[in-house]
């Protein structure tokens, strides 16, 4: 199984590192990302450190035939772009790959060409799986990844070194010969990322919503469905529901006033993917003003998630939860009894079918 030390493919030429490359490898190793989410980045960088570094990986390279550390340039000016390195596991047949993209070369399709062209140079070579480790904050390295034909497949413990002593948990993705690129998604991108009818917007939640969430959550009962009180389990919830979302698993939006108020915090979760069985979950603020925006803001995600597939969207209320009722009633969920037994005294709400909900016939369940 032999790897080119060069190649061109798919309009990128990988080669060996030269001299001529270290501005640009300083430029990365001082960017925040870069040390952030690759592992053993030092921190600072400069050319001493960055053709030291250069120096010790050729030595390890001679040294661990497995481990193939590519330069990836602009094949018309030898600019270098991106660096990348594959990792064999010949035993599994299977490769793992890293890459990071020069700051300066961002946001213009390297990674997700450079992911493509590895993974194919892999199952060209004979391979059967190429894997990718990603944290879940890296949502940039997640897209790579779905545009590249991988699958998110779990998430490994400490599996990534960090500062010191320090692990971080990864997930992990893979590519077999036979998956599709891209990868297809349960729960797409909001259309220009977000949904609104002027009077509400829902937007992602996101690693900046902590403050925002904290003052909703705030307000919610203990141990209502959703709530969240503890700061650190808020902010986990923030960083992560970006990742969530990509996976499939979860769409947690923002419900935002004309005036900029947050009004609620709603969470669609795939209860049943194959059976197109999702929940919808609310936190909401005070008040009535509150409450109505929070009703378009159900109308709107409900109308988005039958869209992409949803056919069944059922919530659960605490039995005191008037407020929620109130706002599950406007937005014309039928009430149904079918969970009145679970001892943990919530109860189904309502439930709409997608085929019907929203046309003229529409039927309410219950
Ligand atoms: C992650 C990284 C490799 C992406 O490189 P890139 O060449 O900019 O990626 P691409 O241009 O192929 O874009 C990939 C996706 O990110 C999106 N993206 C690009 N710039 C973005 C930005 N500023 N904010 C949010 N998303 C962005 C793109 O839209 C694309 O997603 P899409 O296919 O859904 O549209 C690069 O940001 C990087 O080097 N980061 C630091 C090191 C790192 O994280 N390495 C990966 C470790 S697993």
């Amino acid at each position: 199984m032999d790897f080119p030390s060069t190649f061109d493919a798919r309009g990128l030429r990988l080669r060996p590192y030269r001299d001529s490359d270290v501005p640009v490898l300083v430029a990365n190793g001082n960017d925040p990302d870069t040390v952030r989410f690759m592992s053993g980045t030092p921190g600072v960088a400069t050319a001493e450190t960055m053709r030291a570094l250069l120096a010790s990986a050729a030595s390890r390279a001679r040294q661990n035939p497995d481990r193939l550390g590519y330069a990836v340039a602009d094949p018309d000016g030898d600019e270098l772009l991106a660096g990348a390195v594959v990792h064999l596991t010949r035993r599994r047949s299977s490769a793992e790959l890293g890459f990071w993209v020069a700051p300066a070369a961002r946001g213009r399709g390297v990674a997700t060409t450079l992911a493509r062209a590895l993974t194919e140079l892999c199952f060209a070579r004979g391979l059967h799986r190429v894997e990718l480790f990603i944290r879940d904050e890296n949502v940039r390295s997640q897209r790579v990844a779905l545009a590249a034909g991988f699958r998110r497949e779990g998430e490994l413990r400490a599996v990534l070194p960090g500062a010191g002593t320090e692990r971080h948990a990864a997930a992990l993705w893979s590519r077999l010969p036979t998956d599709d690129a891209p990868t297809p998604r349960r729960l797409p991108d909001l259309p220009n990322g977000e949904l609104t009818d002027t009077m509400v917007t829902l937007r992602p939640v996101g690693p900046d919503d902590v403050a925002a969430l904290a003052a909703l959550h705030g307000h919610t009962p203990v141990g209502a469905p959703g709530a969240l009180q503890d700061r650190d389990d808020l902010a986990r919830h923030c960083a992560r529901a970006p990742a969530r979302w990509l996976a499939g698993e979860r769409a947690d939006v923002l419900v935002v006033g004309a005036a900029g108020q947050v009004a609620a915090e709603l969470t669609l979760e795939y209860q049943a993917p194959g059976a197109g069985r999702a929940e919808l979950r609310a936190v909401l603020a005070p008040g009535g003003p509150a409450a109505a925006l929070a009703t378009r803001g159900v109308e709107l995600l409900a109308r988005w998630a039958f869209g992409i597939g949803v056919e069944l969207l059922v919530a659960t209320e605490a039995p005191q939860d008037a407020r929620l009722r109130g706002v599950l009633t406007q937005a014309r969920f039928g009430r149904q009894e079918l969970f009145a037994a679970r001892d943990d005294g919530r109860r189904l709400t309502g439930g709409l079918r997608a085929d019907r909900a929203w046309s003229a016939s529409a039927v309410h369940a219950g």
